[in-house]
């Protein structure tokens, strides 16, 4: 037995019984657990324990526990954590702003054709600018449409003028924001709380998950829902760290993650439904709906902003993101028929 042990070590194969340390990675993001991202993270956990068979440990870090924004981006290229999923809005100050196509006010008609965007050309295009940086695009997942609040009612587009709005680090949104003629502040998700309760800000925009989990909905008296923007995610690793894993690890680990997306979509639409509601029984905030013909009016209001960014965000994306969503809304009204 002690030369078995000792033929072991010395062919540097693990001897019965002395099992190797596991592969850590360490999954930080901003997010509450109970939201569509925190609960896929969680997911991805516990396939890429199980398909691993313990070989690979995630520990996942919700709430900015590990790092803010800004932060766990670089701390992501230095290999301090091993893997993130940040909005895509957050990419500009790495130097990518194509992403923020994504940002355009009233793109996307719905998730589908979010889905198709992502996991098509475009989706795997952007993902290839990220490897110049140390980073490996893993796959996209998404948070749904997202919604206005402040402390005043916001029912027309003049209602936001002079409001302080807090957002993500994306032109774009910076511009969004000024044509509806109010004041962007881009600030840390994990800022956001408090820099409304203390009237640093005064509104903000985010799924509704995001807003009730972070009890925003107890600092502002009013939400719209707008549906003006959607959120999506990019599940990103340090590339060095993924390369220098076994194929056979990384085939595990890739089938954990297209399980985790796939049931990460599934749930989106749901949270943000059941954080709605759960807002609308909090009787703290004051919900409007915006009718088709004010969505109409808000649109036209913000296309603008398209033209703007037409450059900087890729003109050949844009046009294409314009085909598939046509294509989605046709086929939607011939199912209709
Ligand atoms: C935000 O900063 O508002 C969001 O991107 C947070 C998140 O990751 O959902």
């Amino acid at each position: 037995m002690i030369r078995l042990v000792f033929a072991a070590l010395l062919l540097g194969a693990p001897s019965p019984g002395f099992a190797a340390e596991p592969i850590v990675i360490k999954f930080s993001h901003v997010v509450a657990g109970d939201t569509p991202k925190g609960k896929a993270a969680e997911k991805f956990r516990q396939l890429a324990e199980k398909y691993t068979s313990g070989r690979v440990k995630v520990e996942v870090y919700p709430n900015s526990q590990l790092y803010k924004d800004r932060e766990e981006m670089e701390a992501l290229q230095l290999g301090a954590v091993q893997m993130l999923a940040p909005s895509v809005s957050k990419f500009g100050p790495l130097g990518v702003r194509e992403f923020e196509v994504f940002d355009l006010p009233y793109l996307f008609p719905d998730a589908e054709t979010v889905d198709r965007v992502t996991d098509g050309d475009i989706g795997r295009s952007l993902f290839a600018k990220l490897e110049s940086r140390g980073i490996r695009g893993l796959a996209y997942w998404d948070n749904g449409f997202k919604q206005f609040s402040a402390n005043r009612p916001l029912r027309v587009p003049r209602d936001f003028r002079g409001l302080k709005m807090r957002i993500q680090s994306s032109k774009v949104l910076e511009a969004t924001i000024r044509q509806l003629g109010a004041l962007p502040q881009v600030m840390a998700f994990s800022e956001v709380y408090s820099a409304l309760q203390q009237r640093v800000v005064d509104g903000t925009e985010n799924p509704v998950s995001n807003l009730y989990t972070q009890k925003m909905h107890e600092v502002q008296s009013h939400l719209t829902i707008s549906d003006h923007g959607y959120l999506v995610y990019a599940v990103i690793v340090n590339k060095k760290f993924w390369e220098q894993l076994q194929a056979e690890i990384r085939t595990q680990l890739e089938k954990a993650m297209r399980e985790t997306t796939v049931y990460e979509r599934a749930i989106a639409k749901k949270e943000n439904e059941d954080a709605l509601a759960a807002v609308r029984a909090s009787n703290k905030t004051e919900v409007y709906a915006l009718g088709d013909a004010e969505r109409k009016r808000w649109r036209e209001a913000l296309l603008p902003v398209h033209a703007k960014f037409a450059q900087a965000v890729g003109r050949d994306n844009l046009q294409a993101i314009y085909r598939i969503a046509a294509e989605a809304e046709a086929e939607k009204a011939n199912k209709k028929k």
